[in-house]
């Protein structure tokens, strides 16, 4: 019968008959799929796991140290965590279109992983020779169908990570679902916010400023978001949307009034959304007094912020994200 239990069992033997006295490394992103690939791969083989972490600077609020401390603490695993900020934000500077974003973000990643990768195999310890990587059921059909979608925006993601024909894939979660993903990974004892953690683009928050990406922008979108996420899940509303970006339109201003004074500060959209798949999406008809408390929140906390709207559209037309 399928139990959590089962499906850990079983796999942790295969990987390690698999694996044998080898080593291997895995890319963490923060998401749901890499966690638990990882934690799964870290159970068989413990320290013969090299987990990598690209901090590119464009996470949401603390999220870099849920990983970095939280993941490491309920996994014991071997965890490099590259600082690499700096480098994003300088690749970033002075780009404003979205694809172009997308396409520095994705490049720099592969850059800065593959630098760490050779690092873990110039090491001393057996030959590095698997790559995990946390890819689903619903990722095996969707490669293997071959019906072509078409491609609206350029995705990156760990996944999408080029497959050095040097390593062998691992790929513990290859005939599960999401919902089966979260059960192994809360069996496996990892944290709730890693498990439950809601769909996040892998471009993180630099698709969620319109306009160039900066530190303090970055700094300021953080708040905002923190904000949100905080009131969603005091009101009990994690389970009934699917995500709610938070985007600030850094190119817009407006007129407002905060504390004395006369403002001419930047908009923050909310775009709560609910979906089955993220192919189609209809905004999530929050309830008032959540959408209130947000936006009072934002506008008293966040210096700069002098104004949150609602963003209701579907998808189609719009997408969940705005970049
Ligand atoms: P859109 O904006 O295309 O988003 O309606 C659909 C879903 O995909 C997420 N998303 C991404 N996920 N890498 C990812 O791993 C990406 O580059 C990326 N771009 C968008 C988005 O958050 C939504 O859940």
């Amino acid at each position: 019968s399928w139990t959590t239990g089962n499906v850990i069992e079983e796999q942790v033997t295969a990987i390690r008959e698999q694996v044998g006295d080898k080593r291997a490394i895995c890319g963490l992103s923060g998401g749901v799929d890499s966690a638990v690939a990882a934690a799964l791969v870290a159970r068989a083989i413990g320290d013969q796991l090299t987990c990598v972490y690209v901090d590119h600077g464009l996470m949401r609020k603390g999220e870099t140290e849920q990983v970095e401390k939280d993941f490491v603490a309920a996994t014991g695993v071997k965890l490099v965590v590259v600082d690499a900020e700096e480098r994003f934000l300088t690749a970033l500077k002075g780009v404003s279109d979205p694809e172009e974003k997308r396409k520095i973000i994705g490049r720099e990643f592969i850059r800065v992983f593959e630098q760490a990768q050779a690092e873990i195999i110039a090491d001393e310890g057996p030959a590095v020779e698997f790559l995990v990587q946390g890819t689903l059921y619903p990722d095996v059909v969707e490669s293997g169908g071959g019906t072509g979608t078409a491609n609206i925006k350029s995705h990156h993601n760990v996944g999408g990570l080029p497959e050095d024909l040097e390593f062998q894939l691992i790929e513990p979660l290859r005939k599960l679902f999401k919902d089966e993903v979260r059960m192994v990974g809360q069996e496996l004892g990892l944290p709730e916010e890693i498990v439950q953690r809601q769909p996040f683009p892998g471009p993180g928050l630099g698709i969620r400023i319109v306009g160039e990406v900066t530190k303090e922008r970055l700094d300021l979108l953080r708040d905002a978001d923190a904000i949100a996420r905080e009131e969603l899940t005091a009101a009990g509303l994690d389970r009934d949307i699917w995500q709610c970006p938070v985007v600030l339109l850094a190119d817009v201003r407006s007129v407002g009034v905060q504390g004395d004074g006369r403002t001419y500060g930047h908009p923050i959209v909310l775009r709560p959304v609910s979906s089955e798949d993220a192919m189609t999406a209809d905004w999530s008809r929050l309830p008032y007094e959540v959408l209130a408390k947000i936006s009072t929140r934002i506008t008293n906390e966040v210096a700069d912020v002098n104004r949150v709207v609602l963003d209701v559209t579907s998808k189609p037309p719009g997408t969940i994200e705005w970049e």
